[in-house]
């Protein structure tokens, strides 16, 4: 009886855990669409910047900052967000100082969750450094050719077997049209 009651809590924490696991990027997503998506796209520019990708140019701390008081770190000299700011024809973002850091942690979740890997697809040009040669060399992991060089090889036997046994019969059949 105490051991079944044991798996009880056990359950109601799992449970607690499985939802809570779930929720950040709902939650990132909530706010982000609250305080952010009247400026903010994460795939495309609008007022401000896209914001897809930021977790890769910027540091989670500067992007806590930065939500918090993004003027503060322009006036502090923060070169990044000076950058930016002048980017954005100085069209200062507004402060979001009651967002936590597990607020703002959650928001970025969201973005990358939303991210769609644009930038490098949409080059008119591969870079030279990174088109894929023509040809494979052939080593014995080239499955592909070996399957195919079989089948090729099979399919020429079987041909060539289907041919005699053709003309076996042909053969046979006038024999027996001249015995006959
Ligand atoms: C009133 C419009 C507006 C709102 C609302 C807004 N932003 Fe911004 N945001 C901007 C502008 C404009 C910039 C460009 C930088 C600047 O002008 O200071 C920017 C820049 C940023 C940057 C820097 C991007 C980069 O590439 O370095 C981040 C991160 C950011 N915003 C996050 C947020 C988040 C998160 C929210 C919601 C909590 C939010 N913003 C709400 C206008 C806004």
């Amino acid at each position: 009886m105490k051991t079944k009651l044991f798996f009880v809590p056990l359950l109601v924490a799992l449970g607690f855990i499985a939802v809570a696991k779930a929720t950040p990027i709902e939650e990132g997503k909530s706010i982000f669409m609250s305080r952010c998506a009247a400026c903010h796209n994460v795939n495309k520019v609008m007022t401000g910047p896209a914001l897809s990708g930021v977790d890769q140019r910027r540091s989670l701390d500067w992007i806590i900052n930065f939500v918090h008081s993004s003027q503060a770190m322009v006036k502090k000299g923060d070169t990044a967000a000076m950058a930016i700011f002048q980017k954005f024809n100085r069209v200062p973002m507004p402060d979001h100082p009651d967002l936590t850091a597990a607020n703002i942690k959650n928001i970025v979740d969201y973005i990358k969750a939303e991210s769609k890997p644009v930038a490098e697809e949409k080059a008119p040009f591969a870079k030279p450094g990174m088109k894929k040669n023509f040809y494979q060399p052939l080593t014995m992991n080239n499955y592909g050719f070996f399957i195919g060089y079989f089948l090729v090889v099979v399919g020429l036997i079987s041909a060539l077997y289907l041919a005699v046994q053709l003309k076996t019969f042909e053969r046979n059949r006038k024999e027996k049209d001249i015995s006959g």
